[in-house]
């Protein structure tokens, strides 16, 4: 099969789900944000305020590039990794696009204990979810498989993602 590429706003659970899910279907897992984490030698919040913005959507990519190429992998995005077309259309070549969503108010809750989006570190991070939001909904909605995830274990999604991808069954 394909890969899996997890997409999805900060907190839709990406990572939880991913490791989860290649584990039920025998695949590895990579995660986009801690590949780069590993190539800069920094963590993303370091990144931001040292690179900036741009420069981590530089590396991004590149590190999508090189992912893409792999098979068998469940791969979990950066929330803001749609924004690209290049690094969707990468992705698609060879996996099926599994999209992550939940309400504002949930993203709101499950953001507001962790301190390593720096997207999020502004004086009003719920009217910063609400916007970004807006501008990438039709960016999330693009994908094969859309899963909401509100009041749903890692597991319960996990499972759901599973039972959709029969429908892709050779990729
Ligand atoms: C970002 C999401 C983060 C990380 C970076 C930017 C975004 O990943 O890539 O802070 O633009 O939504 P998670 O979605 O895994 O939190």
């Amino acid at each position: 099969m394909k890969n899996v590429v997890l997409t999805g706003f900060m907190g839709t659970g990406k990572t939880d789900v991913g490791r989860l899910l290649a584990a039920r279907l025998g695949f590895v897992f990579l995660d986009c944000d801690s590949e780069i984490e590993r190539e800069c030698g920094m963590s993303v919040p370091d990144i931001f305020a040292r690179l900036g913005e741009e420069a981590f959507r530089e590396r991004e990519a590149a590190v999508i590039a090189r992912l893409s190429g792999r098979d068998h992998a469940v791969i979990a995005t950066g929330g803001g990794a749609v924004l690209r077309s290049e690094n969707m259309a990468r992705l698609r070549k060879n996996g099926v696009i599994v999209c992550l969503t939940a309400s504002p108010e949930a993203i709101v809750r499950r953001t507001a204990a962790t301190h390593h989006r720096p997207l999020l570190n502004v004086p009003d991070p719920v009217a910063r979810i609400k916007e970004l939001l807006e501008i990438r909904r039709p960016y999330y909605e693009d994908a094969d498989i859309l899963i909401d995830t509100e009041g749903k274990s890692p597991a319960d999604v996990a499972g759901e993602i599973r039972d959709h991808l029969k429908r892709f069954p050779d990729g």
